[in-house]
């Protein structure tokens, strides 16, 4: 949403919303998408492999927004929003909470296979939709977007946190043979989707109140991450959990220590 390099554009859509890219641009796509679906199975959370299935996103070109719509609404209610590469958080929050899942129409460039700091369409089509087809991961998004919405910015810092160890780079599982990814930022990471369950990153059980304390990096591949029981508990967080009076709590003990590698200027 926010990064530091501006380098893409949204490419933008005519009046009957048709996107065209370049054909340079469909076979990134599909480069992208060829390579996930070989890391995948055995990787990604049961939830996220049935929303993919439901959203049949075609191999050879980017998909247009209205299709993804279809299926979205179809299930959750909810939709994409086609925005520029990047927006406020004022709008980010406004489109959530809406049910409206915010989408930069631009593909990232060779150079940035693995990971880019600024979300492309890849990353939220093939990342998050998926999980948007389930109702727990709709709900907690939707109400991450409401809080949002009221919270002053140093509340949304420590929202921010809670969003980056869940929705971006959350794992699900209750043991390490039953590890699995739903964080959108690892499944549109062909390097970190292999990575995130390869044993090298710490691994700790998710808890809101030390999430929130958690400091990350935008720029670094994750040093830790944070695993849900179940994709279902998000559910919980969002309707049962007084996520704000965590927040401040969060923010009166102040953060943890950052892991060493987030010190480390080399990469
Ligand atoms: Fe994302």
């Amino acid at each position: 949403m926010n990064g530091d390099k501006h380098i893409y554009t949204a490419r933008l859509p005519d009046e009957q919303g048709f996107i065209t890219y370049p054909v340079e641009e469909h076979a990134i796509w599909q480069e992208l998408i060829t390579n996930q679906q070989a890391v995948l199975p055995g990787r990604a959370c049961t939830e996220y492999l049935q929303g993919l299935e439901a959203l049949q996103l075609p191999t050879t070109k980017i998909p247009q927004l209205a299709d993804i719509d279809q299926v979205l609404l179809a299930t959750t209610g909810w939709r994409t929003a086609q925005v520029p590469a990047l927006i406020s958080f004022g709008r980010f929050f406004e489109l959530l909470a809406n049910r409206s899942f915010p989408v930069a129409t631009f593909i990232r460039r060779r150079e940035d296979f693995d990971y880019i700091q600024e979300p492309d369409i890849f990353h939220e089509i093939a990342g998050h939709c998926p999980l948007l087809t389930h109702p727990a991961f709709a709900t907690f998004n939707q109400t991450y977007g409401e809080l949002g919405l009221k919270a002053t910015k140093e509340e949304r810092v420590f929202l921010a946190r809670l969003y980056w160890f869940t929705i971006e780079f959350g794992l699900v599982g209750t043991s390490a043979e039953n590890r699995r990814i739903y964080g959108g930022g690892i499944l549109s990471s062909p390097a970190e989707t292999i990575y995130a369950l390869g044993g090298e990153p710490e691994y700790r059980e998710f808890n809101i109140a030390d999430v929130l304390r958690t400091p990350y990096r935008i720029d670094r591949i994750q040093p830790i991450y944070y695993v849900l029981d179940h994709i279902d508990s998000l559910f919980k967080i969002a309707k049962e959990t007084d996520i704000m009076k965590e927040v401040h709590t969060a923010m009166e003990k102040g953060l943890f220590e950052p892991h060493p590698s987030l010190l480390n200027e080399k990469q």
